[in-house]
This record gives C-alpha cells, sequence and structure tokens, in this order.
C-alpha cells in the first residue's frame, strides 16, 4: 500500500536544510586549514574549478535521483538500475558511521560551551592543550587502549543524541521551519565573530597568512586533490543526505539553481569563516610574539585547543566570545548531523515500510551506543581514524559509482534532458562530459593515489593493525550493503 510521501513545506525549506546540511564543522575547522596549507588565496582556483567541475555537476546529479525516484538512497538507485542498489546502502552505512563520530564531536563542543561560561579550559596553552587531551578527552596513547569511559563526554553525545531526535522527530515539514534557524544563527554569529576577529591587532597579519597566494601549487596534485577531497565533504556529497533530502521535494521541482544556490552558499560561508579564524589566529600570533604559522595547527586542534587559547587573550568579554565560538559550531554542527541522521532512517523506512515513529529512536539509540567507542579514553584516535577512511576513501568510492551509473548504465544524456525539464537554469552538454569523465577520472585517480600512500606511508603514527581495520571495516561494508540489497523489500510499485 503506497504511502504518501513526506513533503517540506516550501522551495526554500528544502534549499535551507542543503545549506544547513553542507555548512558544518567542516566550513570552521577544515576549510580555513586546507587553504592555508596548499597556497592560500592561490588555493581557491583549484577550489573553484573542484566546484564547477564536481561539486556542482554531482550535487545535480544527487538532487536529480531523489527527485525522481522519490525515494531513499538505496531504493532510489534501485529504481535507476536494479543492481545498483547496494550502492545506495553503502552510502548509508558510510552516513551512519559518520554520524556517530560527527557526533561525538559535536559532544566536545557541548562540554567546551559549558566550560566557555567560566574559561574552565584553563588560561596558558598548556593549561588549554591538558584541558583538551587529558582533562576532556583522557587521551590512552593509542587506540588499542580504550580504558575506561570519559563521562564528559558521554553526557555530550546524549545531549547531541537526543537533539537530533528532538529535530527529527516531527517529521520533514518541521524540519523545513527548524532548518531556517540552525542556518541563520550560525551566519549571524559567524558575521560576529569575524567583525571581532578584524578589529583586532594582529589580524592582517593572520589574513596574508590566509589568503596570500602562492601559485605554485598550482602545479601540485596533491592541492588539487585536497581541493576536490573538501569539496566532497563541505558539500556532503555521495552520502545519501542529498538524494533522501531531493526526494522529498515534488517531482517537478527546479534542480539546477538549487544546486547553485546551496553549493554558493557553502563555499561563500566556508571563505567568510576563514576571516574569522585567520584574523584571530593572527592575534594569537602577535600576542606570543611568534609567526602565524606557528599558532596554526591542524584540524581538531584548531577549534579545540588553539582557537580558546585565542579567545583567553581577548581584551574583554573573553567568556561571551568563548561562548559564542562554540554555539557557533553546535549550531553549525546541528543541522549536519541530523543530515547524517535522515538518510539511515528514510532507506529502512523505505524498504521495509517500517514506521518512522519506531525506526527513528531505534537508529539514535544504536548511534548513541556506537558513540561509546569514541567516549572512551582511545576514542580520540578513533574520530580521527573513522574520519580518515570514510572522507578519504568511502566518499570517493560513492562518488565515482554513481557517476558510472548515472553517466554510463542511465545515461547521462537522458538525465540531462529531464533535468533540464524541470529546471530554471538549463545545463548543456558540458555537465554530460563531467559525469562520464571528469569526475570519474579525478574520483578514480585521487583513490588510487590515496591507497598508494596508505600503503607506502601508513596514516599517521598509527600501528599497522589499525590500517588493515579501517581496510577491513569498509570490506566489511561492502558486503553487508550487498546482502542488505539482496533483502526483499516492501514492492516499490
Ligand atoms: N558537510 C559537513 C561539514 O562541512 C560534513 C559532512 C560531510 C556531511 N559529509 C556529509 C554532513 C554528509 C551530512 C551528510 O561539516
Amino acid at each position: 500500500m503506497p504511502t504518501i510521501r513526506e513533503r517540506w513545506s516550501s522551495r526554500s525549506s528544502f534549499v535551507f536544510a542543503a545549506i544547513g546540511s553542507a555548512i558544518g564543522l567542516g566550513n570552521v575547522w577544515r576549510f580555513p586549514y586546507i587553504t592555508y596549507q596548499n597556497g592560500g588565496g592561490a588555493f581557491l582556483i583549484p577550489y573553484f574549478v573542484a566546484l564547477i567541475t564536481a561539486g556542482i555537476p554531482l550535487m545535480i546529479l544527487e538532487y536529480y535521483v531523489g527527485q525522481e525516484t522519490q525515494r531513499a538512497p538505496p531504493t532510489a538507485l534501485k529504481k535507476i538500475w536494479k543492481k545498483s542498489e547496494w550502492i545506495g546502502w553503502f552510502s548509508v552505512c558510510l552516513v551512519f558511521l559518520l554520524s556517530t563520530y560527527y557526533s561525538t564531536i559535536m559532544s566536545w563542543c557541548v562540554n567546551y560551551f559549558y566550560q566557555s561560561f567560566t574559561l574552565g579550559w584553563g588560561s596558558t596553552p598548556e593549561a588549554i592543550n591538558n584541558f583538551f587531551n587529558n582533562t576532556l578527552l583522557g587521551k590512552s596513547g593509542s587506540p588499542g587502549i580504550l580504558g575506561g569511559i570519559q563521562m564528559p563526554v558521554l553526557i555530550g553525545l546524549a545531549i547531541t543524541w537526543i537533539s537530533i531526535y528532538l529535530c527529527l522527530f516531527r517529521g520533514v515539514k518541521i524540519l523545513g521551519k527548524i532548518v531556517y534557524f540552525t542556518v541563520c544563527i550560525p551566519w549571524l554569529l559567524l558575521i560576529i565573530m569575524v567583525i571581532r576577529g578584524l578589529s583586532l591587532p594582529g589580524a592582517i597579519e593572520g589574513l596574508n597568512f590566509y589568503l596570500t597566494p602562492d601559485f605554485s601549487v598550482l602545479l601540485k596534485p596533491q592541492a588539487w586533490l585536497a581541493a576536490y577531497g573538501q569539496i566532497f565533504y563541505t558539500l556532503s556529497l555521495a552520502m545519501g543526505t542529498l538524494i533522501i533530502y531531493a526526494s522529498y521535494q515534488p517531482k517537478d521541482s527546479d534542480i539546477t539553481a538549487n544546486a547553485f544556490i546551496t553549493s554558493l552558499a557553502n563555499c561563500g560561508t566556508a571563505f567568510l569563516a576563514g576571516f574569522a579564524v585567520f584574523s584571530t589566529l593572527g592575534y594569537l600570533a602577535q600576542s606570543m610574539g611568534v609567526s602565524v604559522p606557528e599558532v596554526t595547527k591542524s584540524g581538531l586542534g584548531l577549534a579545540f585547543v588553539t582557537y580558546p587559547t585565542a579567545i583567553n587573550l581577548l581584551p574583554v568579554a573573553s567568556r561571551f566570545f568563548g561562548a559564542f565560538f562554540f554555539l557557533l559550531l553546535l549550531t553549525l554542527g546541528i543541522d549536519s548531523a541530523f543530515s547524517e541522521v535522515e538518510p539511515v532512517v528514510g532507506s529502512i523506512v523505505d524498504k521495509w515500510g517500517l514506521k518512522k515513529k519506531w525506526v527513528l529512536p531505534l537508529v539514535c539509540i544504536f548511534g548513541f551506543l556506537v558513540g561509546i567507542l569514541y567516549s572512551t579514553r582511545g576514542g580520540f584516535y578513533w574520530v580521527d581514524l573513522a574520519d580518515h577512511f570514510i572522507c578519504n576513501y568511502g566518499i570517493t568510492l560513492v562518488g565515482l559509482l554513481e557517476c558510472i551509473v548515472i553517466g554510463y548504465v542511465f545515461g547521462a544524456r537522458k538525465a540531462r534532458s529531464c533535468i533540464n525539464e524541470v529546471s530554471d537554469v538549463r545545463i548543456g552538454p558540458w555537465w554530460d562530459v563531467f559525469i562520464k569523465f571528469i569526475t570519474p577520472i579525478v574520483l578514480g585517480v585521487s583513490f588510487i593515489m590515496q591507497l598508494i600512500k596508505l600503503i607506502q606511508n601508513g596514516y599517521g603514527n598509527y600501528p599497522i593493525w589499525t590500517i588493515f581495520t579501517g581496510m577491513g571495516f569498509i570490506v566489511l561494508l561492502l558486503i553487508l550493503s550487498v546482502i542488505l540489497s539482496r533483502r526483499k523489500g516492501v514492492s516499490d510499485e
């Protein structure tokens, strides 16, 4: 018996939800740092090229798949081509794992937000380092030693999952209202942080580092790979989120203009976040009498060690700005976090016709239970490893498979003519070229290069067994996806 599909209350709800998913923690700690590391201002060139040649074409493709089939990723892909249901399940497995560690990072933000009222993380850089690594995470020294649960992290995790549940349980109509807040509040906070950052002494130094172009990077394949990787990550591509969101759109809604709006809003926000982060780092460097690169830490250290250090040094209202910064991260992250859960729930509902009312809490509880691993003293390493494997191999693989299924099996031309029929902005044959050749080639090359690098150098300082575990896990997920795709579901007809 076909049930009536849920719907967004308006076009802008859908666009805001997609923007909310795209703009997340990655925009604040990943983008500025990767830009700085890969040639500053010059990196914007590969970044923009990646956006045009892979980000937008694939986003259009995913919107089309969801909207045309009106189904969650596995059943949607099955409708496109009978044999591709497993690709959908694979992306669902990946996004579920992503949600489990993403919510852990959110939990750290919850803890920092709480601490910001008293600046409880300490006052010197050493104290802050100690707070993050020892007090909060209680790092065990190796992923093999789990050594007990860190209660504050577990509590933060529970708060995060309850919030995810509360955002999702009333369905897509209400979600469409919530996203206005979860997108606009961070924009407002970000603008405040940028103004505050720019008004600090030393800000210009920081911005110089962020933006001074080093054009020699254009010749380095590494910078190009980083740009493509960042585009895929930041636009929430290849994880089923965009497919499920688009499936709640009526069949005749616009596709291309929505894809352009979503991606440009996201990349603009990332660029702006760079100003907030680097102006503050410039101030930190000046206050400590060192150069900007010396205070610039990679990845998570940037948000949880370097930035709080800078906040402490603020001449006025440091508690206030500390709370603002972590509230910014929380509001940025929450809509990405629930957009990681929705595809999992939607896929189960669509395949077996179960009630969302029951599936959602079960998925949330299960996600929380997996998160217990990340709340242990060895958890930090597992967050890092999961992030590495999912974002480098998982996303690339799914993106590649999607391009092949649509580009070759279904036919890029056929898809394009359907897309043009409903869209305001018409796309030309260039789209076929990207979907059939350029995007899959880039993804294929980057997958192979990453794999070679992994085999040659391992990853970080992790023991070799963790690499095997990661790889083994990806293979296990592939097998699980095939098994799930063979199970009988309720008829789609
Ligand atoms: N785009 C999100 C961010 O910038 C993270 C993310 C990556 C994501 N892939 C996703 C979110 C898939 C939802 C679904 O933080």
